[in-house]
């Protein structure tokens, strides 16, 4: 059923005539500056939050197609779905989901008067503050209930769910989302779980906070380890992780959701802070490519290879070109509101005729932890983890 909607929402995705289309940014616009959550001012975090409440107070346009959409914030999470395993574990990751994020940034902009730009959130500085202090991860600003996204979810007795990683230890809570503007008397979802495109689905969001998986995996540490990689392939694949055993390689892009959990691949857009993790994992992209930028803004790699567990029988569906080779010219979809976009038009986010953003120096200065002795050898104790599962076999299914 997957791969035939996959085939009916991309024949599609384009005809949509009343869609709010992102065009080619106009070359004099100034770049976007994307700052770290805690280096925007209290008014700035505010705005950022209410253009969020904006777009999911707009109606769908997708319902057409996805009959559970309830407005355009859930529309992004209809393009996520629609495309779930084919943009994840494999070469188009990053550039679709940097397409992604420029396209949501400016939806933001354009339907809802915001005036800044994506924010991300670097928690490997919150990782520091645990390691160094003691405190608690979850007492980071960023889950303000005032002036951030609020925290976690109601105490579930039963807190596991299908397709646990195998060895991750359980989360905290599990229910609805309890403070701040996404608990649940101020914030509802109706987007179907899954793959499902309808019926509605009226819930609020839930949250699980998973404070040993943030410090295990989501530190600076990783960070840096990941950041050592030669190519664009161990890039993506050390960044993606290991979600066959916890204890081998996690990667950030899996911590970064599984530490405040949202397990759901499919519809994982529906907190808001996914946006936030996802661009911070756009920015170490882009610092990665700033160490050999000639190389590093031109390579690409590898097979579209559809998420294993998704097609039992081995058959990919109907995705365009299953076998494709991922170029520079290969064009990543997204949908009615980016259209589709070049790969080679995504790779250097000061030359692109696409995009045209910067990112902040984060926390220069802040943290005191990178540097130490301690640090080394925990980036060098990762790095040997990794080199270990990469060449026993890399595998990514979530
Ligand atoms: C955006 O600004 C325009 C012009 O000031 C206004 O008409 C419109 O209502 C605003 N839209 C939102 C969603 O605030
Ligand atoms: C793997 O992790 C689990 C729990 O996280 C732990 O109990 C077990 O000892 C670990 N196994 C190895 C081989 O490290």
């Amino acid at each position: 059923m997957l791969s035939q909607i996959i085939l009916t929402i991309l024949s599609l995705g384009s005809l949509a005539s009343s869609a709010p289309q992102v065009h080619p940014r106009p070359i004099q616009e100034p770049p976007r500056l994307r700052k770290e959550w805690r280096l925007l001012n209290i008014i700035e975090r505010q705005h950022y939050i209410s253009a969020i409440q904006c777009l999911h107070s707009k109606p769908s346009i997708y319902q057409d197609l996805v009959s559970s959409s309830g407005s355009l914030f859930e529309d992004f999470s209809v393009i996520h779905k629609l495309q779930a395993p084919y943009i994840h574990g494999e070469s188009q990751f990053l550039p679709w989901h940097r397409a992604f994020l420029w396209t949501f940034e400016t939806t933001l902009r354009n339907e809802c008067n915001y005036t800044g730009a994506q924010p991300y959130w670097d928690y490997g500085h919150d990782i520091d503050i645990v390691k160094t202090s003691g405190r608690d991860f979850y007492s980071s600003e960023i889950f303000d209930p005032v002036t951030g996204f609020g925290g976690d979810g109601e105490m579930m007795k039963n807190n596991d769910y299908p397709r646990r990683p195998p060895n991750m230890p359980l989360g905290i809570g599990g229910g609805c989302v309890m403070k701040g503007p996404f608990s649940k008397d101020k914030f509802k979802l109706q987007i179907a779980k899954g793959d499902k495109l309808g019926p509605a689905d009226p819930r609020c969001l839930t949250r699980m906070f998973n404070p040993k998986v943030a410090k295990d995996w989501c530190g600076h540490e990783v960070e840096e380890a990941m950041k050592r990689t030669k190519s664009y392939k161990e890039f993506y694949q050390n960044m993606q992780g290991n979600s066959l055993d916890y204890n081998q390689s996690w990667g950030l892009h899996v911590c970064g959701h599984f530490s405040v959990t949202n397990v759901d691949i499919f519809i994982r857009t529906t907190d808001p802070l996914f946006f936030l993790h996802h661009t911070n994992l756009d920015r170490i992209w882009w610092e990665w490519q700033k160490r050999d930028p000639k190389k590093r803004t031109k390579e690409i790699d590898g097979k579209l290879k559809p998420l294993p567990s998704y097609f039992p029988d081995g058959d990919y569906g109907n995705f365009p070109d299953e076998k494709a080779e991922i170029t520079l010219d290969w064009m990543v979809d997204i949908g009615r509101f980016g259209g589709k976009v070049k790969v080679a038009d995504l790779m250097d986010i000061t030359k692109s005729p696409v995009v045209n953003y910067e990112y902040s120096n984060t926390f220069a200065g802040w943290d005191d932890i990178r540097g130490t002795e301690k640090f080394k050898k925990e980036v060098n104790r990762l790095t040997a983890l990794w080199e270990k599962w990469r060449s026993a076999g890399w595998s990514h299914d979530m």
